[in-house]
């Protein structure tokens, strides 16, 4: 299986669940889509979205998951320190704000392009809870060749009576923040204390992987956090990223000719900045 394929998977299961007969199934998923794309224009201003509805977490899960995982796939292929951290037998890591499964996702391809096969032991944190349901069984659906667990956690970086609860992955030996830093710096007054915590609470030798739209508020804070906390950077890339899809698309069928055909295909083109930084 590859990971196209198991997002084909993930996809069946959250169709099932949207209300109504396929008509009307497509037409929310057609809705939510419209209204993602609206909502991330205005995130600055509103922060920390909503994906409690079904139908909403299937056009997160078609749209962006297929195309940030293609992302944090080639941004660990390019950075040959961050590869070799996947040559270790036994490897924590910890994917904050990583709820639609796009970090994990992008693991896995690159475990499976690369023919690596760690202990894989990957912890999903998320505010939205609803997004446990998508990948609590990843380990089910892979089969037993692939020694990969996964373990969701309701965290809410703005509340920090319930993070407080949640510090185990500030030990693990990659932390990811995919598109996450701009989800939440609507509320950063809130969040930056997680943050601090964070860098503060991670093991010397761990790395952290950030990927986010190409704007100096988020990788500025982002960087900020990384020097304060003495953490070196292995690689640093800014710029407009042309996503790999055509192979993928036959993957997502019916879906893709279904939804494209009404507008609405996998994100193709990013502007994205990428870090990966080292605790010393
Ligand atoms: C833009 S999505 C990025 C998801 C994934 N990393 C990716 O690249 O596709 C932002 C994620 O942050 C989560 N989120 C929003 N506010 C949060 C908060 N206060 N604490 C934790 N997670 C939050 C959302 O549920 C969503 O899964």
């Amino acid at each position: 299986m590859n990971c196209f394929q198991l997002i084909k998977i993930v996809l069946d299961e959250a169709y099932v669940v949207i209300p109504g007969d396929d008509a009307a199934k497509d037409a929310a998923i057609c809705k939510a889509a419209t209204d993602l794309s609206s909502e991330y224009k205005g995130l600055l201003q509103s922060g920390c979205l909503d994906y409690a509805d079904p139908a909403r977490r299937f056009a997160y899960i078609y749209k962006y998951t297929t195309s940030h995982a293609n992302i944090v796939y080639k941004a660990i292929a390019q950075s040959g320190d961050l590869g070799q951290v996947f040559d270790q037998n036994k490897l924590s890591v910890a994917c904050v704000g990583g709820g639609p499964g796009s970090d994990f996702l992008g693991i896995l391809k690159y475990c499976l392009r690369h023919e690596k096969s760690p202990e894989l032991r990957c912890q999903i944190l998320d505010r939205d809870a609803t997004w446990g349901e998508s990948w609590s069984d990843v380990d089910d659906k892979l089969g037993s060749t692939f020694r990969i667990s996964t373990l969701f956690h309701p965290l809410d970086v703005t509340d920090s009576a319930n993070w407080d609860r949640f510090k185990k992955h500030f030990g693990s030996d990659l932390i990811t923040m995919i598109y996450f830093l701009s989800e939440v710096y609507a509320v950063r007054d809130q969040a930056n204390q997680y943050f601090e915590a964070l860098f503060a609470g991670v093991a010397r030798g761990s790395r952290i992987l950030f990927v986010d739209n190409n704007s100096p508020q988020f990788y500025q804070w982002f960087d900020g956090l990384a020097e304060k906390h003495g953490f070196v950077t292995l690689a640093s890339q800014k710029g407009m990223k042309q996503l790999p899809f055509d192979e993928e698309k036959t993957d997502l069928e019916p879906y893709y000719s279904k939804f494209n055909g009404k507008g609405h295909c996998p994100k193709i083109r990013a502007d994205i900045a990428i870090r990966v930084v080292q605790k010393a």
